[in-house]
């Protein structure tokens, strides 16, 4: 494995200017405007002034003490909290289930009836107590006894039932979740009949792959519809391609989604080339990339991949309404490229009662943020502006099925790794993670920038939004405009939810190339956390330390708030800080967590996190 993380390397030829140079020239014009020191420039750039929230109430949003910063192998919550762990990757789904074993040598069809693997994205659906978590994709050294030197089909295939989505009823009796025996507990996995709608239809030619239509690839973030279904979307599925031909070059459409010939380092082009070599199948590529529907309460139903809302790395799905439609922002979380945005073309609850899906009738638009704080919303509409039959696009179906060369064509602006999306429940501001850039913009006020932000804008008409940014993240003893300190330096932000009272809640996901490494600047910072923010004053603590390793990712609240949700994701993974790798023979050397057993190896699991007074999270 090397240390490049491929979401950090730029597939965007377009050149349309990055957002480092608005950035800059942003950063530029109010330091200007303050006193032209860049100090001064952070400080403006700190999190927005009370008055810039309207909707926010004045109460203190934080009550609880932070936590320090630390790289032990545990998970640490505030003074007053307690944190459990509920269904590990391997918990049967139901009881008589086949039995997690400790030395990874459950088979594909064990995978399919326990958790998966690699906790993401998360939901909880109230009605009927379920959680529906993502399983963003697996690691060989974990999932197999021997990894993955030799490959198989039967590896491919526990591989892919240890991806896709869990959905699981659970229980609370007495402040202690656990999972329960339930007919709506099930796995979506990599193998799972899927459909299509919208423009790219299930006969679309381009959809016309030698295998069925099936699976659901690297789950990243999820969220519920108003309408109650769980929407989970497609991040690096480029990955999981790769071709023995020696002669297989990509399409320019392939390159600009990263597709290459010895794909992410999964090798089941090698076990399972029917379906994963390019040059034998190459339709099948075309399939993932999509953002997909699935509803809890219906559990013989199958997934649906809603073209209309574009294909590229989707990171996640953020709802909301505008005057009835729905609205759905989303990031492609590679350096360099874009945020979206789908607004449904008219009421959703209309739309439901025709009997239509409010995610297949709308317009898809992509970001441009000028300099001066103003922003647009390009149409991605076949025959609108660059994306005419004169420029070689055919229809709307060819316009989604390449949506990166579309944004490309209309002029988007390149971002910095766009991840999660939050919309504020009061001032409806939206709130985007940039987990890294490239840094290097001629005027960037942090270059290198290892560290992200988060952006936040707010909607002023159909196509138009005002965008500031909320906060640079950081270690001020290595970049001194950034204005955190002990209580709350983090970098790399990622997941991104709002609770019920209005607080943002942050995950951190410094990749495990940086992390705990002071040549890297990220010494100070520790493991992988979850930090808690009011966004009305933008203060923010940190709430959650987890394990080595690991990242934190998929916060999701129960409706009165005082039950938590969260991730702790690929616990134990190669982390280059750590001299000893992970290897078959000892998969703990670098973290053991949940279990601590000798003779075992690290999970990933959802943590339930709970007040012990039984107070509502975060206050
Ligand atoms: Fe799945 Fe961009 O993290
Ligand atoms: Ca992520």
């Amino acid at each position: 494995m090397t240390f490049v993380d491929p979401d950090d390397v730029s597939s965007n030829p377009s050149g349309n200017r990055p957002f480092q140079d608005v950035l800059a020239a942003r950063v530029s014009r109010r330091a200007v405007m303050v006193g032209g020191t860049a100090l001064a420039a952070a400080g403006f750039l700190g999190a927005a002034p009370a008055s810039a929230s309207p909707g926010a109430d004045s109460r203190p949003k934080l009550g609880f003490k932070a936590v320090p910063a630390g790289s032990a192998d545990e998970v640490v919550v505030p003074e007053g909290y307690t944190a459990s762990v509920l269904i590990p990757w391997g918990t049967p789904l139901h009881s008589g289930g086949p039995a997690w074993r400790k030395d990874g040598s459950n088979s594909a069809a064990d995978q399919a009836q326990q958790i998966g693997f690699n906790h993401d994205g998360m939901a909880f659906f109230p009605r009927h107590q379920l959680l529906a978590l993502n399983h963003e994709y697996t690691d060989a050294v974990m999932i197999y006894p021997d990894g993955d030197a030799v490959m198989s089909k039967d590896k491919v295939d526990k591989a892919l039932a240890g991806h896709g989505v869990s959905i699981v009823r659970v229980s609370n009796e007495d402040g202690q979740w656990r999972l329960v025996d339930s007919r709506f507990n099930r796995r979506i996995t990599g193998s799972t009949p899927v459909t299509f709608s919208g423009p790219v239809g299930p006969d679309h030619p381009e959809l016309a792959a030698n295998t069925p239509a099936m699976g659901t690839l690297n789950n990243c973030s999820s969220e519920a519809t108003p309408w109650g279904t769980y929407i989970t979307c497609e991040e690096n599925w480029n990955s999981y391609f790769g071709t023995t031909d020696a002669a297989w070059t990509p399409t320019a459409e392939q390159a600009r989604y990263g597709v290459t010939k010895s794909g992410g380092g999964y090798k089941w082009h090698l076990g399972d080339p029917d379906r994963f070599d390019m040059s034998t199948n190459p339709k099948e590529l075309n399939r993932f990339g999509w953002a997909v529907e699935i509803d809890p309460d219906r559990p013989n139903s199958n997934p649906v991949k809603r073209t209309a809302l574009g294909r590229f790395k989707h990171e996640g799905v953020t709802f909301t309404e505008v005057n009835g439609r729905i609205v759905a922002y989303s990031g492609d979380d590679q350096a360099g490229d874009y945020i979206y945005k789908f607004v449904g073309s008219t009421s959703w609850r209309w739309l439901r009662a025709l009997g239509r899906s409010p995610l297949d009738h709308g317009t898809l638009y992509v970001a441009k943020f000028n300099d001066d704080g103003t922003g647009r919303w390009l149409p991605l509409v076949f025959g609108q502006g660059a994306l005419t039959a004169a420029n070689g696009w055919k229809d709307q179906a060819d316009v989604l099925l390449r949506t990166r060369q579309a944004a490309d064509a209309v002029g988007a602006t390149p971002m910095d790794r766009p991840e999660w999306i939050a919309v504020d429940p009061r001032s409806k501001e939206v709130y985007v993670t940039l987990t890294n850039g490239n840094g290097g913009g001629a005027a960037n006020p942090r270059k290198p920038n290892p560290y992200g932000h988060i952006v936040k804008w707010s909607e002023t008409g159909h196509t138009s939004f005002e965008w500031d940014i909320f906060i640079l993240a950081g270690d001020p003893k290595y970049d001194p405009t950034v204005e955190l300190d002990e209580s709350n330096i983090f970098g790399s932000p990622d997941g991104l939810a709002f609770d019920g009272d209005g607080r943002l809640w942050i995950c951190t996901e410094i990749s495990n190339s940086s992390q705990l490494r002071p040549d890297r600047g990220y010494d100070r910072i520790g493991n992988n956390q979850l930090l808690a923010a009011d966004p009305s004053t933008g203060e923010i603590r940190r709430f959650l330390v987890g394990p080595r390793g690991a990242e934190i990712t998929g916060p999701a609240f129960t409706p009165d708030g005082r039950t938590l949700f969260v991730n702790v994701q690929h616990p134990g993974e190669l982390t280059s800080f750590f001299p000893e790798p992970p290897t078959p023979a000892n998969p703990r050397a670098v973290s053991n967590w949940p279990d601590f057993d000798p003779a075992g190896r690290p999970r990933p699991a959802t943590l339930v996190i709970r007040k012990n007074d039984g107070g509502v999270i975060g206050t």
